[in-house]
């Protein structure tokens, strides 16, 4: 049995926080959010998506002692150069993915490539408040769709195909999502990682 049956994930996006607990839940692993602790935000300053998961998730073990996780995750698109990548979050006006996605299709218009691959990236950081950590990454192929279509998910959900499937991920399920989204696969290897280390 593992000692520690409850996390810190520092993130305020209800979206990541949602597919987390569906896939933990299970498991019998309770999370807790940011908003649940009152974690400050904190900024963004990696270039990578490890170093930022690594400075979400240190900032929050060292205010609440205790091992905590956080993720950074993020669209690649191979049109415009693996872009918007660790600023996904950044790249929509306002925050408003549908306008962000909008921005995206423009860009990819104007790029004048026929290559729309692209792949979701995530990186999972268990921290500890002495800084030490563990990464877990997890990564999904696929395209991006000419229009948005479906309403499930969040984010860029609506225009991302999955290699392997005609719909985008926002018309998925959120456990057809998990099981093969870049958080999901990242997540899995973190689940791994705590049945392996029984003493955590
Ligand atoms: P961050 O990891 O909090 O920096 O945010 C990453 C951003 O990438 C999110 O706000 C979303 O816009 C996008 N993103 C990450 N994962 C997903 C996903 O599973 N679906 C759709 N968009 C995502």
């Amino acid at each position: 049995m593992l000692k520690s049956k409850e996390f810190i994930f520092a993130t305020h996006n209800k979206g990541k926080i949602e597919e987390i607990r569906k896939i933990l839940k299970p498991l019998g692993i309770k999370v807790l959010s940011g908003n649940d602790v009152n974690l400050p935000d904190v900024e963004e300053t990696g270039k990578t998506f490890e170093e930022n998961a690594y400075i979400k998730a240190l900032a929050a073990a060292k205010e609440k002692n205790i091992p905590c996780i956080a993720d950074d995750s993020g669209l690649c698109v191979d049109a415009i150069g693996g872009r918007p990548g660790v600023y996904s979050a950044r790249y929509a006006p306002d925050r408003d993915f549908d306008k962000g996605m909008d921005k995206l299709l423009d860009e990819i218009a104007q790029s004048n490539s026929n290559n729309r691959s692209a792949h979701f990236a995530c990186v999972i950081v268990l921290a500890f408040p002495n800084g030490t950590y563990r990464a877990f990454e997890g990564r999904v192929d696929g395209s991006i769709a000419t229009k948005k279509t479906g309403s499930a998910g969040f984010g860029y959900d609506p225009i991302f195909i999955p290699t392997g499937y005609n719909r985008s991920f926002a018309e998925f399920t959120s456990d057809e999502k998990n099981k093969i989204s870049h958080r999901g696969r990242a997540l899995q290897k973190f689940v791994k990682y705590l049945s392996e280390n029984e003493d955590l």
